[in-house]
């Protein structure tokens, strides 16, 4: 089975719709392709139940559809879930699910791209020839989990973030969480709040700040200099949290914001995790050296015996796995190779959304930027 289309998406995550809605508005054709069941399998499947967006709502719309005005500043999973299929019913975007893209590629001659794909529920091939190619496929496609010396005989459970759900039926177990991102921290909060004797392995300086003082610098510094605005977040969270030092929190020499511009790290905004941690609820350990049954040894020689271990380590882009011709735009992280804000386009109708670490905001500056880049290529 062969299908043309003039563009191909691949993903129907956020950033996948995004671009779908964006191209609708200028009337240019495309198929929309998703692995799994449902649009944004990360937010319906993948996502812990407590999980709320990060930041203010107005950081997190998607182009040509606001929030409803009563909706909540911070909107939680359900409701974000519930404005993703109010975007798909408004522009009509119809995926084509349980579709998988195995390998693309730029064909010279044709001056096209041609894409396999394959049915996961029959494994029936389909194949696509396009003049765009969409890479929609997240910065979140894979888990990541660190290579650690004795991991695989670890005699508890080893669980990713993504599929942790609630810390409910951890109570009374002794439980590490690995990562200090928002969704380690989190999950930490979640899990001593059901009475799980938790410890969380912080690796790395992060920047602790609470979402009133991260949703002000983000509004700051649309009319003010980055450093200034940096400093000023630095000085209130210090205020705010005291010095963290002693507790194994140490803040990074780059302020938040430039740090999350420069690196792609966010902040790490505080749901309550850092008082637990303060008065000795939750412990916080060093690197990990190498595991033994269910004894984990730390640097420095601490060792303790886990239950479980949970990995908020991150994800991988899975795109180089099934992308040929794509060094114009991905190296080989399969995450972009130019800088934002010049990242979002490759060579030959090539583009790629939602891969620059800049959340939602960052998937509707792409989704419109794609799209009025094919628009006056398609009709010129
Ligand atoms: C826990 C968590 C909380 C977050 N909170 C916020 C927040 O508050 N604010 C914010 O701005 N950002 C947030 N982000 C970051 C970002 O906005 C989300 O990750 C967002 O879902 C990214 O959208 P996406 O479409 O780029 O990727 P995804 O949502 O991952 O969608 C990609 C889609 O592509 C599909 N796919 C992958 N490979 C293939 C293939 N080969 N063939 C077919 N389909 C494929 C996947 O199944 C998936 O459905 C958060 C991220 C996480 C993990
Ligand atoms: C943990 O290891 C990393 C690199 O392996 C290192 O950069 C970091 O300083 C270590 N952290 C601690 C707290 O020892
Ligand atoms: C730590 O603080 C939390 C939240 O304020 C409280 O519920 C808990 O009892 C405190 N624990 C200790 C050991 O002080
Ligand atoms: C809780 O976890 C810490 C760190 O692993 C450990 O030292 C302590 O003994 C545990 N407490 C209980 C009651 O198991």
């Amino acid at each position: 089975m062969e299908e043309q289309t003039v563009v191909l998406i691949v993903g129907a995550g956020p950033a996948g719709l995004a671009t779908a809605a964006c191209l609708t508005q200028l009337s240019i054709p495309y198929v929309i392709v998703e692995r799994e069941d449902c649009s944004a399998s990360l937010w319906r499947n993948r996502a812990y139940d407590r999980l709320k967006l990060h930041l203010a709502k107005e950081f997190c719309e998607l182009p040509h559809m606001s929030y409803p005005a009563d909706a909540p500043t911070y909107i939680p999973k359900d409701q974000f879930v519930k404005y993703l299929d109010n975007y798909i019913e408004r522009f009509d975007i119809r995926p084509k699910y349980h579709t998988a893209i195995e390998s693309c590629s730029y064909d010279e001659v044709r001056k096209c791209w041609f894409s396999m794909a394959r049915d996961v529920t029959t494994s029936v091939a389909v194949r696509y020839t396009s003049k765009f190619l969409v890479v929609a496929s997240g910065e979140n496609s894979a888990e990541n989990i660190p290579m650690i010396p004795g991991l695989q005989s670890f005699a508890g459970e080893v669980i990713h973030s993504s599929r942790y759900k609630s810390g409910s039926s951890y109570s009374g177990k002794n439980v590490l969480v690995v990562g200090c991102g928002n969704s380690g921290m989190e999950i930490a909060y979640d899990l001593a709040s059901h009475g799980a004797n938790t410890s969380i392995v912080i690796r790395s300086p992060v920047h602790v700040v609470t979402k009133e003082i991260i949703r002000l610098g983000m509004t700051l510094v649309q009319h003010t200099p980055v450093n200034i605005v940096d400093d000023f977040l630095v000085r209130m969270s210090n205020f705010v949290f005291d010095d963290l030092s002693r507790h194994g929190i140490v803040r990074p020499k780059l302020g938040p914001l430039l740090l999350k511009a420069e690196t792609g790290r966010s902040p790490v905004i505080d749901v309550g995790t850092v008082g637990l941690i303060k008065n000795g609820t939750i412990k916080v350990l060093g690197n990990i050296s190498k595991i033994k049954g269910n004894i984990v040894e730390f640097e420095g020689r601490k060792e303790s015996a886990f239950d479980a271990i949970v990995f908020a380590t991150g994800y991988k882009s899975t795109a180089n796995m099934w992308l040929k011709n794509g060094e114009s735009m991905l190296n080989n992280d399969g995450l972009p190779m130019k800088e934002f804000p010049n990242h979002w386009k490759g060579a030959n109708g090539l583009y790629c959304a939602g891969l620059a670490k800049r959340g939602l905001a960052g998937i509707a500056m792409d989704a419109k930027n794609i799209a009025n880049d094919i628009s006056s290529n398609y009709h010129a």
